[in-house]
C-alpha cells in the first residue's frame, strides 16, 4: 500500500533525549518529543499532523471531560541488536481500538491511518526506543469526544492522538492480589471488553481499598454472582492447576481481549500445553490453593508483560505462592516472548513489524 495520508510534521526544537536517563526508566513518567494528532469533523478523519509533545487546548465544556467518551490502546516498540525498531502486533491494537470505538459510539479510525501514524511518529522518535533489555517504548493511542456540549449524546467531533513513553517494567516485583467479591468491574451487556477510560475510573476506588490493605491489585469476579474470576485491574490472569492453564473466556463482553493473552495462548498451543478457556470459580481457586494443586498464577498485559502473582487473598485468607522455576510455563513464555520482541528468537507468527515495512514503505 502507498502512503494513505499526508501528515504534516512540526519538529520539536528542544529534544528531551539528552536529559533522559534510559537506564532508570519507570513506567509512564517520561514522554517522547512528538505526538500524532488527527481530528474527526464532518464525518471524516483529517488534519493529520505530528507536533511537539505538549499541553492541548480544550474547552471546559468538552464532552469527554463530563461523560467519559474516551478510549485508548497500549502497545510497545522494541529495538533489536541492529538498532531496528520493531512493534509488537500493532494491527491487533488498531482492530481493538475500533471495537472499543464502536461500543462507545465513536468513529472507527481506518487501520492504514493508524499504521501510517505509527510509522511516521516512530521514525521521527526512533531514538526514544530504549536499547536496554527489559525496556521498551510504550505507545499510547487514544481517542476522545471534542464537542463542546452538555447534552448527553455521542459527540459529532473527536480527536485521535498517539504519544509514546520509554518505559521499564510496570511491576518490578511479583504482584499480590485480592479476590474482589463486593465491587463490580463489568457485567454482561456493559463496557467491560472496551478499552474505555471509564472502566479504569470505576476500578480505582475498589483497587485503592485493596492497596490500603497491602495488595497490589484486585482479582475481579463476575458482576452478577461474584463466584468466578474474570481478570485483574491491569491485566488478564491465568492459573495453572494440575498441569492445565485456566483463563477466563473473552466471549461474554466483560473481559479485555488482551493481545499478550492471545500471544501466550498461542505459545501454549505451539508447545502443546493444555489450556482451558473457562471461568475458574472462587471456590476452585481457593481449593487449589488449599490442596497445593495451584502451580502458577500470573497476569498478562502490554504494560505488565507476564507478571508473577505471589500472594492471593480469598475469603479472608492470604495464600502465598513460591516463585516459579525457570522451567515453569510462565517463565518460559516470558523468556520466549522477550526473545521474539527483542529480535533474539525466531518470530514464527510474524508478531513483530518493522516500522520500515509499514504500509509498504522501504527502509527508513
Ligand atoms: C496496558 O497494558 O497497555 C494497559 O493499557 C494497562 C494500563 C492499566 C497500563
Amino acid at each position: 500500500m502507498m502512503n494513505p495520508i499526508s501528515i504534516s510534521i512540526t519538529k520539536s526544537s528542544n529534544s528531551k533525549i539528552p536529559e533522559t536517563n534510559f537506564s532508570s526508566l519507570v513506567f509512564g513518567k517520561t514522554f517522547s518529543d512528538h505526538i500524532f494528532v488527527s481530528d474527526y469533523q464532518n464525518g471524516a478523519w483529517g488534519d493529520f499532523r505530528i507536533v511537539p509533545y505538549g499541553p492541548i487546548d480544550i474547552y471546559p465544556s468538552n464532552a469527554s471531560l463530563h461523560y467519559g467518551q474516551t478510549i485508548f490502546e497500549g502497545l510497545k516498540a522494541y529495538k533489536n541488536e541492529y538498532g531496528k525498531v520493531l512493534i509488537f502486533r500493532p494491527e491487533a491494537n488498531a482492530r481493538r481500538l475500533n471495537e472499543s470505538a464502536i461500543r462507545m459510539c465513536m468513529p472507527p479510525l481506518p487501520e492504514d491511518i493508524f499504521m501510517e501514524a505509527l510509522r511516521q511518529l516512530l521514525t521521527l522518535d526512533q531514538d526514544w526506543v530504549p536499547k536496554e533489555k527489559g525496556s521498551s517504548l510504550y505507545i499510547r493511542p487514544f481517542m476522545f469526544a471534542m464537542d463542546n456540549y452538555l447534552g448527553v449524546k455521542p459527540s459529532d467531533s473527536y480527536r485521535f492522538m498517539i504519544f509514546t513513553s520509554p518505559v521499564g517494567a510496570y511491576y518490578t516485583k511479583p504482584v499480590s492480589v485480592k479476590v474482589e467479591t463486593s465491587y463490580t468491574r463489568a457485567t454482561e451487556g456493559g463496557t467491560g471488553e472496551a478499552k474505555a477510560g471509564g472502566n479504569y475510573a470505576a476500578s480505582l476506588y475498589p483497587a485503592l481499598q485493596a492497596q490500603n490493605e497491602g495488595y497490589d491489585q484486585l482479582l475481579w469476579t463476575d458482576g452478577k454472582t461474584h463466584s468466578h474470576i474474570e481478570e485483574s485491574g491491569t491485566m488478564n490472569v491465568v492459573f495453572k492447576i494440575k498441569g492445565t492453564l485456566i483463563t477466563a473466556p473473552t466471549t461474554k463482553g466483560t473481559i479485555l481481549k488482551g493481545i499478550t493473552r492471545d500471544s501466550v495462548l498461542q505459545l501454549a498451543k505451539d508447545w502443546r500445553q493444555a489450556v482451558e478457556e473457562r471461568f475458574l470459580t472462587v471456590t476452585e481457586l481457593q481449593e487449589s490453593l488449599e490442596n497445593g494443586s495451584l502451580e502458577e498464577a500470573f497476569g498478562l498485559g502490554t504494560a505488565a508483560t507476564i507478571a508473577f502473582i505471589d500472594k492471593i487473598h480469598v475469603n479472608g485468607k492470604d495464600y502465598f505462592l513460591t516463585e516459579p522455576s525457570q522451567e515453569a510455563f510462565s517463565k518460559r513464555a516470558l523468556k520466549t516472548l522477550d526473545g521474539i520482541k527483542y529480535g533474539d528468537l525466531q518470530d514464527p507468527h510474524q508478531w513483530m513489524l518493522s516500522i520500515s515495512k509499514i504500509n509498504g514503505k522501504g527502509a527508513v
